[in-house]
């Protein structure tokens, strides 16, 4: 198995950008990202996105950024998996370069949300959920993460301060992060003051709608890089869940999540402990907590508790959310996958500035798609 590194990097500020199109802020990070090695031709383009044909009416993503970068003749397609789209489509490129089948990719992750209002955003989420069932009685991922953040609190006694951490923690590193697009700290008060959205869940307890590219050129390791300071991925899993999460027995464990970072820990060779930083799919701050117990970083019911003992804080024992997070980074679905591999590699590189984890050699990112119904865990390392 050939070993893989992450090359470059490149990569839009994450909210509004009326004036350009998905085909516009996708040539803009790939370009950025395939700017430092102008001699490698990337020999497959893999585009993460979730609904494209919604926002833009645009589909057939891999042939129109190929072209548009003058790349036709490469195989290129989209990978689509719900917000774990970009995080599917990193695991594809990931495997193909492993296998030997290419040397070179360029995984572009890609969404345009703002030019739907929020209600047909909502719309547009839920379709990861099933059509006949969750959809045709009208429940959203609000009111699907809402009902999870209720019972969790109810199960495990957590305070609504306790579950304000999670963003509290984001918001705290979004506001020295270049490209998130809520720049701005918060307080636990704020949190609880904000208006409800979804009971108990309120306005700053949820990721925000936002368009955003992001993109990595992968290479084999056959690749000689020249700054000394190489990014390996280690790991690379993806695992499923029961569909809809009224369906499972207990909508408090993310399986999913669990399965795919005990399968990716072990093909890294790393336990919980040896982890460093640690990108974490916040969407909502429950999601968030429920993450971060799924992978063995907190006992269950304890994630939400330990946030707020700053155990995930950027100086504390898990560094999590590490530029914002899904919650003030933002979260363009089909993007954020790839959002979350290059802050890894930002701060594997040494290179977070206000943001930088010191010393760091390990990072994870999860990556998740609907109520944990497929979970991406990726361990990459500086070498
Ligand atoms: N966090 C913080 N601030 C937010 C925000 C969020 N999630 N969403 C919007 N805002 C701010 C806006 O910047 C704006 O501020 P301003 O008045 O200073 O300009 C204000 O709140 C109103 O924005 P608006 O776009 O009108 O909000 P909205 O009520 O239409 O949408 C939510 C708010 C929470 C409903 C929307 O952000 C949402 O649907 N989030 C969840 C997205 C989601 O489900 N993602 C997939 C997860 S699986």
């Amino acid at each position: 198995m050939a070993k893989v590194i992450v090359a470059s990097v490149g990569y839009t500020r994450v909210g509004d950008h009326w004036d350009k199109s998905i085909l516009d802020l996708a040539v803009e990070a790939s370009k950025k990202a395939l700017k430092p090695y102008p001699n490698i031709r990337p020999e497959v383009i893999i585009v993460g996105n979730m609904f494209s044909s919604q926002s833009s009416r645009q589909e057939h993503l891999g042939a129109l950024l190929a072209s548009a970068l003058n790349l036709t003749r490469t195989p290129a397609f989209k990978v689509e998996a719900a917000c774990a789209s970009g995080g599917v489509a990193f695991n594809i490129a990931y495997n193909k370069i492993r296998s030997g089948e290419v040397s070179s990719a360029l995984v572009v992750g890609v969404e345009k949300m703002r030019d739907l209002d929020t209600p047909e955003a909502s719309l547009a989420l839920s379709m990861a959920e099933s059509a006949e069932y969750t959809q045709f009685i009208g429940a959203s991922f609000l009111s699907l993460n809402a009902m999870l953040a209720r019972l969790y609190s109810e199960t495990y006694n957590v305070s609504r301060d306790e579950l304000s951490a999670f963003p509290v923690i984001a918001h705290s590193n979004a506001a020295t992060a270049e490209h998130a697009q809520f720049r701005k700290a918060i307080s636990v008060e704020d949190v609880s003051r904000s208006p409800l959205v979804s009971d108990p869940l309120r306005l700053l307890d949820c990721a925000p709608v936002g368009d955003g590219a992001a993109a990595v050129l992968l290479a084999s390791d056959a690749f000689d890089e020249d700054d000394g300071a190489r990014v390996d991925v280690l790991s690379s899993k993806i695992s499923t869940n029961i569909f809809s999460v009224y369906e499972r027995d207990d909508m408090l464990k993310f399986d999913a999540t669990r399965d795919a970072a005990s399968k990716a820990f072990s093909e890294a060779g790393i336990s919980v402990e040896d982890v460093d930083v640690l990108e974490v799919h916040d969407a909502f701050s429950v999601t968030a907590a429920l993450s971060v117990e799924a992978m063995g970083f907190s006992r269950e019911g304890e994630g939400a508790k330990d946030a707020a003992k700053g155990i995930y804080a950027l100086r504390g024992r898990y560094p999590a959310l590490t530029f914002g997070g899904l919650k003030g980074r933002g979260h363009p679905v089909g993007a954020t996958g790839i959002y979350q591999i290059i802050e890894l590699w930002l701060q594997l590189k040494g290179r977070g500035n206000a943001n930088q984890v010191k010393g760091c050699r390990i990072g994870v990112a999860q990556n998740i798609g609907g109520v944990d119904t497929t979970s991406v865990v990726s361990v990459l390392a500086r070498r």
